[in-house]
């Protein structure tokens, strides 16, 4: 019975985001602290991928990071971009292993809220098509709701990731209730063929009930890494992500 249980339980990856190591860096607009450092220090502590955001205004990640990381890293990097012509051009000269796809305004802090795909379908259809036709595996961002789910499998998407900043901020009863909708996301993506994972505002107390949840197979995290490497160094912060992550789907 045991046996049978371990075999049903998917291993769980994890993507680490460098942004904000080129955050930091671009304070001073020098070359320190480098992405690809901590690309290649993230992989040696445990993480299966490395996730970067190129955005329009190119605020922390550039170009000359994208093909240094494409170039260096030994793992996977799942670039994060808006569907416009644009990125799409730059994922497919560069041909990632993955790509998400989130929504982008200018004025956002970080990635406020997940992709309106039903809404938005025209633009995501081609731009999945001709991302899937490179091999490149392609993901789009969402909140945990049926609706986009389905708009998902309509638009061709092969993987969805649910955003989990609801979840992260909300507390008490309303945390429950966030990690309910969640659960309630990740089954109801299983059930329509789509490879479910999962981010945004992830910590060492978020981590474990997310991780918990089984046809999630991708967790993505940045920030909570980076801002704990500053006292304990990124090494020890992705090791106990891990740990946690790694105890809690067991
Ligand atoms: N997943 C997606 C799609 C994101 O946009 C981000 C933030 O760039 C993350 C995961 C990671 O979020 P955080 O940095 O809050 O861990």
């Amino acid at each position: 019975m045991i046996r049978e249980n371990q075999a049903m339980i998917q291993p769980l990856r994890l993507g680490v985001n460098i942004d904000h190591v080129a955050t930091l860096r671009n304070a001073r607009g020098g070359r320190h602290p480098d992405p690809v450092r901590a690309a290649r220090l993230a992989a040696m502590a445990g993480a299966d991928g490395i996730t970067a955001h190129l955005r329009e205004d190119r605020r922390h990640i550039s170009d000359e990071d994208i093909t240094r990381l494409i170039g260096a890293s030994d793992v996977p990097l799942n670039l994060e971009m808006a569907a416009t012509a644009e990125m799409t051009a730059i994922a497919l000269r560069h041909r990632p292993h993955a790509v998400c796809v989130v929504p982008e305004r200018r004025e956002e802090r970080t990635t406020e809220g997940g992709l309106n795909v039903a809404g938005q379908r025209k633009n995501l259809e081609p731009v999945i098509r001709r991302l899937g036709d490179a091999g490149i595996r392609v993901s789009l961002f969402i909140e945990p709701e049926s609706a986009q789910l389905e708009a998902a499998v309509a638009v061709g998407a092969p993987v969805v990731e649910l955003h989990t900043g609801a979840y992260c901020e909300a507390i008490g009863a309303a945390r429950d209730h966030e990690l309910a909708r969640l659960a309630d996301a990740a089954d109801r993506a299983a059930a329509l063929g789509l490879e479910c994972h999962a981010g945004h505002g992830l910590g060492y107390d978020t981590v474990g009930a997310v991780a918990a949840l089984s046809p999630i197979v991708e967790l993505n995290i940045g920030h909570f890494l980076m801002g704990e490497a500053l006292f304990g160094g990124l090494d020890g912060a992705i090791r106990s992500m891990r740990a946690l992550m790694d105890q809690a789907r067991a």
